[in-house]
C-alpha cells in the first residue's frame, strides 16, 4: 500500500496535487457550500481540508472529498491505473476483489487515537467541528464520512457502515440507518429483546476502511476483513472498553455509546445523495455516547451530499460498477462488457449493463440480476442493458441505444415493490414504508432478429484507418487546411 494511516494518505495526495487547503471557513454552512462550489464546477475535484475553522483551535481540521477522483481512489485501493478508460479501471477492481482473501483485523495494546480520553460527563461533542452542511438542513452532522460499528448478537459478526450521525446534544446523536441496511439490522435485533445496541463510531479512518463501509460488502464479512484483504495486511485496532467492539486503533476520533430501544427524536432534513432533502424531518433513533478517543490535532473526516456530482458519490458508483459486474458473472451470466453506475443517479439509480447477447432471455436476466443483487438493488430507478458495441460510460451512446433500440411496448418491464428508502425523493412525506418501481430496460438490439438489424451508419474502422493514413490527425484541427499525405487507392 502506498500511504500510511489517514496523515500519511493525505501527504501522497498532497503529492498527486490532488489536495486543497482552505482556511478561516466556518461550520456553519461554509464548509459545505464550498465544498458543494468545488465539486459541481470542477470536472476533477480535490480533497477539502479547512483549518482554523471559526470557533475551533487551529489544528481541528475538517476534510471532505477524500476518494472524490480516480487518482485518489487508485491509491486508497493499491489499484494501478493502467489506462484512462474508467471501464479499464472497474475491470481491474473486479478483479482484484475475485482474487480478495479476507484478511481478520489484529488486536493492539495501544494506538494513536488512545491519545486523549473523555469519559462519561467530560464527553463533549461540541469539542470538534462537526458541520452544519446544508442551508436547509436541521442541524449539525457528526457522521458522514466514518465508520459506524455493531455487532451482530446472533452471529456476532462485526459491521461498519456510514450511517449519518445527526449532533443532537453534547452526548446525543441521531442514529439514521436504512431499514435493510446491516447496522439497522443489528439493532433491530437488539431492539426486540429490548435491549440498547452497543455502537462504535470511528471518524478519521484510513480512507480504506471508510471505503469499505460505504459500501455492499456481503453479509457475515466484517469491513475490517474487507478492507484487509484489499490492502494484503490486517488492519490494527482497540479492544473498546465500553462495547466490546473492536475500534481502529489510527482513526482520528472514535466514540463509544448504545443506540437506546425505545427513545426517538427528530432527525433531518438532510441533503441526500439523490440531491434533495427528501427524507423530511422524523423521529429516529438516539446514540448516547459514553467515551470519546481522539488524537491531537485531529482530522475529522465529512462528506458532503448533493445534487450530483458531490463529494461522496464518485467512488461508490465506480466500485458499485464492479460489484454488479462480479454479481452478474457469479449468477452465471457472461459475456458482460461492462457495467456502469452513471453519477447523475448518485451511482445508484441508473445501472447500465454492456452485454453480448448469446441467447433468447440472455438481456433480461442481465437487467433483473443487477436490478436486485445486493449491490445493485438499493433505490435503483432504471436498469439498462445495451450492446456489446455500446460503451455503457459514454452518454451519448447509452442515449443512442435507448433511443434507437427500445421498443418501449415489448422492452421495459417494471418491477414494484423494490428496496428503497425515506432519500427518494418520490416517496411522498409521511410515508413509513419505502418500497419504489425500477424499469428493467432493454436497450438492446431484439435478440430475434439480432442478425438483420440494420447496420449502424458510421465510418468503418477500415475507412476510418485508411482516411487517417491519408489525411492525418490535422482533420480535427480545425486551423489547418487539410491535404491528402498520400495518393488514393482508387488513383
Ligand atoms: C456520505 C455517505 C453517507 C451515508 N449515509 C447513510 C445513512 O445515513 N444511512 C444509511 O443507511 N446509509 C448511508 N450511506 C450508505 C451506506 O453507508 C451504504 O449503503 C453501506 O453499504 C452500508 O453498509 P452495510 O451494507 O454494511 O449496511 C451513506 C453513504 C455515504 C458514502
Amino acid at each position: 500500500m502506498g500511504y500510511d494511516g489517514l496523515r500519511g494518505w493525505l501527504e501522497e495526495v498532497a503529492r498527486l496535487g490532488e489536495l486543497k487547503e482552505i482556511r478561516g471557513a466556518h461550520w456553519d454552512r461554509e464548509l459545505g457550500g464550498l465544498v458543494d462550489m468545488i465539486y459541481r464546477e470542477l470536472p476533477v475535484a480535490p480533497a477539502v481540508l479547512f483549518d482554523e475553522i471559526e470557533g475551533y483551535p487551529e489544528g481541528y481540521r475538517v476534510l471532505f472529498g477524500e476518494l472524490g477522483s480516480v487518482r485518489r481512489l487508485a491509491l486508497t485501493l493499491g489499484v494501478p491505473l493502467r489506462s484512462e478508460r474508467i471501464l479499464d479501471f472497474i475491470d481491474d477492481y473486479r478483479h482484484r476483489l475475485l482474487d480478495m482473501r479476507s484478511v481478520p483485523p489484529v488486536e493492539v495494546a495501544d494506538g494513536p487515537v488512545a491519545e486523549h480520553v473523555d469519559e462519561g460527563p467530560a464527553v463533549d461533542l461540541f469539542k470538534f467541528p462537526a458541520p452544519f452542511h446544508h442551508e436547509l438542513d436541521g442541524g449539525r452532522y457528526f457522521g458522514t464520512a466514518h465508520v459506524v460499528l455493531t455487532r451482530d448478537p446472533e452471529g456476532g459478526w462485526v459491521n461498519g457502515g456510514t450511517y449519518r450521525l445527526q449532533l443532537h446534544d453534547r452526548n446525543v446523536l441521531g442514529f439514521y440507518s436504512t431499514p435493510g441496511k446491516h447496522g439497522a439490522i443489528h439493532a433491530q435485533k437488539y431492539f426486540s429483546r429490548g435491549e440498547p445496541c452497543p455502537v462504535a463510531v470511528a471518524i478519521g479512518t484510513d480512507p480504506l476502511l471508510w471505503f469499505a463501509s460505504t459500501m455492499e460488502v456481503p453479509t457475515g464479512v466484517s469491513e475490517y476483513e474487507y478492507a484487509g484483504g484489499i490492502r494484503g495486511e490486517p488492519l490494527p485496532v482497540l479492544r473498546g472498553p465500553v462495547t466490546g467492539l473492536p475500534v481502529p486503533a489510527d482513526a482520528e476520533i472514535v466514540l463509544e455509546g448504545e443506540v437506546d430501544p425505545v427513545e426517538r427524536r427528530q432527525e433531518g432534513p438532510f441533503g441526500e445523495w439523490p440531491g434533495y432533502y427528501a427524507g423530511h424531518s422524523r423521529l429516529e433513533p438516539i446514540m448516547r455516547v459514553k467515551r470519546v478517543l481522539y488524537r491531537s490535532r485531529p482530522i475529522f473526516t465529512s462528506a458532503n451530499p448533493a445534487r450530483p456530482p458531490d463529494d461522496q458519490g464518485f467512488h461508490r458508483g465506480i466500485v458499485r460498477s464492479s460489484m454488479i459486474w462480479n454479481a452478474l458473472e457469479m449468477n452465471g451470466i457472461t459475456d458482460v462488457r461492462g457495467v456502469w453506475c452513471h453519477p447523475s443517479g448518485g451511482g445508484r439509480m441508473l445501472t447500465i449493463v454492456s452485454l453480448k447477447q448469446r441467447y433468447a432471455g440472455h438481456a433480461k436476466q442481465a437487467a433483473l440480476i443487477a436490478s436486485q443483487c445486493r449491490a445493485g438493488a438499493y433505490l435503483n430507478r432504471f436498469t439498462l442493458v445495451v450492446d456489446e458495441d455500446i460503451d455503457p460510460t459514454n452518454t451519448n451512446d447509452v442515449l443512442w441505444a435507448l433511443c434507437s433500440r427500445t421498443d418501449p411496448e415489448k422492452d421495459i418491464d417494471i418491477i414494484r415493490q423494490a428496496w428503497a428508502s425515506k432519500a427518494d425523493p418520490l416517496i411522498p412525506p409521511g410515508s413509513t414504508t419505502y418500497y419504489n418501481s425500477r424499469a428493467a430496460v432493454l436497450a438492446c438490439k431484439p435478440f430475434e432478429w439480432l442478425e438483420r438489424f440494420p447496420a449502424v451508419a458510421e465510418a468503418s474502422p477500415a475507412l476510418r484507418e485508411r482516411l487517417l493514413d491519408r489525411f492525418g490527425r490535422s482533420i480535427y484541427d480545425p486551423s489547418v487546411v487539410s491535404h491528402p499525405k498520400v495518393a488514393s487507392p482508387a488513383g
